[in-house]
């Protein structure tokens, strides 16, 4: 019996300690260490893997960026075969329309500020204000 209670209480601890942050995120309404992000809702998939977006977004974007510059090729083949036009206003803002609440979220988190949006248009409709406050 004194066992199985030290157990119990070894599995409370574990669980309070490694739960913390949910419950802290929960109660406060904040993330506080990864910024919530705004998926698209009505696509499934990007352009690659979630994961090699994640780290590799910046290598495709100047691989685009030197493919249509250099040979006025636009059309993209992913890895899954389907095909893109390589444009970041026209490709990715398409689908990513809440630039607010994904690419500036996650760059405000990052400290990251890309200078694209002095030369490229952001497109009509695409969200640039933050719905809540980035924190
Ligand atoms: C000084 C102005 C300028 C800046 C800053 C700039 N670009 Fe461009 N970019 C251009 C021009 C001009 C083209 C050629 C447009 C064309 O042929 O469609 C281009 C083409 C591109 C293309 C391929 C076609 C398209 O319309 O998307 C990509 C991708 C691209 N740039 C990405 C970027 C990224 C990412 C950044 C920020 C890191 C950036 N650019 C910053 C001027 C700029
Ligand atoms: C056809 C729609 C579509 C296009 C085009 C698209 N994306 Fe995505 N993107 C998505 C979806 C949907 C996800 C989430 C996928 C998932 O979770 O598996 C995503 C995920 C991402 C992620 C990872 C986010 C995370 O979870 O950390 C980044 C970064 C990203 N996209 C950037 C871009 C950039 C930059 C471009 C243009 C080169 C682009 N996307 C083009 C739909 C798109
Ligand atoms: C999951 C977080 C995340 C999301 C979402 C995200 N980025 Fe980034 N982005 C980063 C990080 C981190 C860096 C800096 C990486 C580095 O310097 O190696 C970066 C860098 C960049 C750069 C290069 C900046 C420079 O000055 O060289 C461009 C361009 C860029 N992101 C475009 C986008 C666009 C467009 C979107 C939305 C479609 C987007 N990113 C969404 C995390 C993200």
């Amino acid at each position: 019996m004194h066992d199985t209670a030290k157990v119990i209480a070894g599995i409370a601890v574990f669980l309070i300690v490694v739960l913390s942050p949910v419950w802290y995120n929960t109660v406060t309404g904040q993330a506080s260490y990864v910024p919530q992000l705004k998926l698209p809702t009505d696509e499934k998939y990007c352009v690659e893997t979630a994961p090699y977006m994640r780290t590799n977004h910046i290598e495709l974007l100047e691989l685009w960026k030197k493919i249509v510059v250099r040979t006025g090729k636009r059309i993209y083949k992913a890895t899954d075969g389907k095909t893109y036009t390589m444009s970041l206003a026209g490709t990715c803002m398409k689908c990513h329309s809440n630039k607010a609440d994904f690419c500036d979220r996650c760059h405000n988190y990052t400290n990251v500020q890309p200078n694209c949006w002095e030369c490229h248009v952001v497109p009509k409709g695409v969200k640039t204000e933050a719905t809540e406050h980035a924190r």
